[in-house]
């Protein structure tokens, strides 16, 4: 049986972030394959015993696709051992790290139909450089007000990999069902 590792990602970082908890559950002797949620048609749901969907944020919100995924695959999430990870930039600030004061999270676990076993908040990227004018203006305008930074000819990964690594510990321990 294998970890089914499911995406959804603008930019990149919640597939380079799903990547690195799949090499660390092969350390762990766990298989898995990450997957990109926009783009699963046919999951071999037989073929998983544990499933972890990880989403990131933008203007406030996961993109749509991830609830309407969950609503439709409620029951193959029920049945199986699951964990959640959300990623954002509030994250970069340690008191909004977890997914009772990530306000995202809270909101998105509150209106779920799924529950995970396990959940977890991680700090994203800012890459300035890879924006399009207005949404590197956006994102500079928030940096400003919540005291990030405004430099936009930097790229800033703010994620805790030894978070990342604890969070593919735990997630391999929860007990199958
Ligand atoms: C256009 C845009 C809007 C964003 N909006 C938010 C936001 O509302 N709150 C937040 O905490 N982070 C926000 N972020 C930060 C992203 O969540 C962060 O960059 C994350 O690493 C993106 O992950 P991804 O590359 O997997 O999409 C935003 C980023 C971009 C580019």
């Amino acid at each position: 049986m294998k970890t089914l590792i499911l995406f959804s990602t603008r930019d990149g970082q919640t597939r380079e972030i799903a990547s690195y908890i799949s090499s660390e559950l092969k350390e762990l002797g766990v298989e898995s394959d990450v997957v990109n949620l926009h783009r699963c048609e046919e999951l071999a749901w037989a073929n998983y015993d544990r499933v972890i969907i990880g989403a990131s944020i933008r203007y406030g919100h996961f993109h749509a696709s991830v609830e309407a995924f969950v609503k439709k695959y409620q029951l193959q999430l029920k049945e199986r051992a699951s964990a959640f990870f959300a990623v954002n930039l509030v994250a970069r600030k340690p008191e909004k790290r977890s997914p009772q004061t990530n306000l995202y999270t809270r909101k998105f676990l509150l209106n779920s139909v799924w529950q995970p076993d396990h959940c977890a908040v991680f700090a994203g990227a800012l890459r300035y450089p890879r924006y399009g004018w207005l949404d590197r203006f956006m994102i500079r305008l928030i940096m400003k007000m919540t005291g990030g930074e405004t430099d936009t000819s930097k790229e800033v990964v703010y994620t805790d990999w030894p978070q990342v690594a604890r969070f593919a510990r735990e997630t391999a321990q929860l007990s199958t069902k």
